[in-house]
């Protein structure tokens, strides 16, 4: 398994044919490309397919939070979810708060993440959305 941080070989399409293996949807292929180039991205490949990934959106000084952590079905329970999280740890700029998926809090916590804030949320407004 190749483990890259900052892996400018990813692209909008292989991102979304990866993702749609986890989360099916329809989603749009520029603005995955525009939300690719503002994260740190750090990917697992195996023989260069992409089977896992973890995005980091950090303003570098004050907060940071992750978008997405993701491993192929076929690929989970391997570790390589936990190795993308060790490595999250050991190249963010800031601390890292996130929510979890529900039934994924024992992953986190067998990965020494810390229960911090609970969430909220905010939906953007029709006339506010870029
Ligand atoms: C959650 C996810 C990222 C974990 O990645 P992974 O590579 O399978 O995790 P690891 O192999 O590193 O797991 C390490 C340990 O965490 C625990 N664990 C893994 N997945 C778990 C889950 N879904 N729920 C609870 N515990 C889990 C297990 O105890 C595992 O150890 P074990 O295999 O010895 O039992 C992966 O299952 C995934 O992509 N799921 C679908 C998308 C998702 O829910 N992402 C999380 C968004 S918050």
């Amino acid at each position: 398994m190749e483990y890259r941080v900052d892996d400018r070989s990813l692209t909008p399409e292989g991102f979304l044919a990866f993702v749609d293996q986890v989360w099916p949807g329809e989603y749009d292929v520029e603005k995955t490309r525009s939300a690719l180039a503002r994260t740190l991205n750090i990917t697992a490949r195996d023989s260069g397919q992409l089977v896992g990934c973890l995005r980091i959106l950090t303003d570098g000084c004050f907060f940071g939070t992750i978008t997405e952590l993701l491993v192929l079905p076929a690929y989970q329970r391997r570790g390589i979810g936990s190795r993308l999280l060790q490595l999250a740890g050991e190249h963010t700029p800031t601390r890292l708060y996130f929510g979890a998926q529900p039934g994924a809090e024992g992953f986190y916590e067998k990965n020494g993440c810390r229960r911090s804030l609970p969430s909220y949320m905010i939906e953007p407004q029709e006339d506010g959305a870029p």
